[in-house]
């Protein structure tokens, strides 16, 4: 419903803006000449760049569509910063026209340009940096009732979104950077494709992947885009009764090495750690939204061991906090990925990222070690969560 909604504002989006960008074009005493001779060739780029992200929705699977997803992503963020600044300036240039009684304008071409060269700018930053991974480093405290528990080095990464944008050298620098950190565990807190889409030469991620190394092994959940959907603009527009993990991505996962937890646990440490892992709440994976309540899911664990929970999104904390949880490790909410996200995800979003101590038990958010839809990152960056826990 909300891809649906989505699509119709970007159509209306792309209609007025474009026309709009035609308006000034008209009106500017800039490039006069080359503005009228190439007003067909503008109309046509216009038309395509707005059809390609449909395209990569729509279209059945084929290399075109992944294609379009692709080139529709970065089009999607583009357009997020062109949109606006050029509503703004060219209203500016043709009100300040229009008190000079000037028809055409320099000053009207300028907002344009004004508009365009920010926009690309920000676009190229944002691909730039979506490609680099910073290392963060928490400490937390847990009280465990056996003394012989030694500190703990979990890292935590998550939301590796591992489809048609995403890359194998990002993906291969992550493990390096997992790695160097010499781990006793770690945890992947879902989201580690992004549907099924466009997913070309799996085995150059899963050979990386399955270099990761650690005391206790690599252990991963399911988040809401582990699952077959057709999206635009990020937004799924396919009902979640056809959402369902695929073959594909079980063997991807078998041949990555990592130990899903589809609401189950394991216990580390020889008995002496409890690590629990909860299906999405929001996609399962079988076509429906259920799974476990938070009681049932630590219904049997054994409460004198530490209790972790792996949670993609982080959701239900008092539930799990009062369940007898003491750390819960969680992605998705890629602290807003690209500006303006990470001023307005943080308002819809609790926990947003970061570590708070909820009643007692370590809320643990991580941006994340990919990107979601454009290839990008401004102003937040990819990490990998490094954290180091004492037991007393
Ligand atoms: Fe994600």
């Amino acid at each position: 419903m909300l891809g649906k909604i989505f699509l119709v504002v970007y159509l209306i989006a792309q209609v007025g803006v474009s026309l709009v960008t035609e308006y000034v074009w008209e009106r500017n005493d800039l490039v006069k000449d080359i503005g009228k001779k190439t007003r067909v060739l503008r109309i046509a780029i216009y038309t395509i760049l707005a059809i390609i992200p449909m395209l990569g929705a729509y279209l059945p699977r084929s290399s075109f569509k992944y294609y379009c997803l692709g080139i529709g992503n970065i089009w999607f963020a583009f357009f997020m910063y062109y949109a606006p600044l050029v509503l703004i300036f060219s209203l500016i240039a043709v009100i300040i026209a229009k008190a000079r009684k000037k028809t055409r304008s320099r000053l009207v071409g300028f907002s344009l340009f004004a508009a365009f060269v920010p926009a690309l700018l920000m676009s190229a930053y944002g691909l730039y940096h979506g490609q680099e991974i910073k290392v963060v480093n928490e400490q937390i405290t847990i009280n465990a009732e056996d003394d012989s528990l030694e500190d703990l080095r979990v890292v935590l990464i998550a939301d590796l979104h591992i489809s048609v944008n995403s890359r194998p050298a990002l993906t291969e620098q992550m493990v390096e950077l997992v790695n160097e950190q010499d781990p006793d565990l770690i945890l992947v807190a879902g989201d580690i494709f992004t549907s099924n889409m466009g997913m070309t030469h799996p085995e150059l991620y899963t050979d990386a992947l399955s270099q990761m190394h650690s005391t206790y092994g690599v252990y991963a959940v399911g988040g809401n885009h582990d699952v077959d959907e057709n999206l635009f603009g990020g937004f799924s527009v396919s009902p979640i009764s056809e959402a369902f993990r695929t073959q594909e991505m079980d063997d991807f996962l078998d041949a990555a090495g990592f130990t899903m937890l589809y609401d189950e646990g394991v216990t580390l440490a020889d008995g002496r750690i409890t690590l629990l892992g909860r299906l999405d709440e929001s996609k399962a994976g079988d076509g429906t939204s259920d799974r476990l309540s938070v009681e049932d899911l630590l219904s049997d664990a054994d409460q004198s061991t530490p209790i972790f929970v792996i949670e993609h999104e982080p959701v239900e904390m008092d539930e799990l906090s009062a369940a007898g949880a003491d750390a819960v490790f969680c992605g998705h909410t890629h602290n807003g990925q690209i500006f303006p996200g990470n001023v307005i995800v943080p308002i819809f979003n609790e926990y947003c990222y970061g570590i708070e101590d909820v009643n007692g038990m370590y809320a643990i958010v991580t941006a994340g070690a990919g990107y979601y839809g454009p290839p990008m990152r401004i102003g937040t960056d990819n990490e990998v969560m490094v954290i180091d826990i004492t037991f007393n």
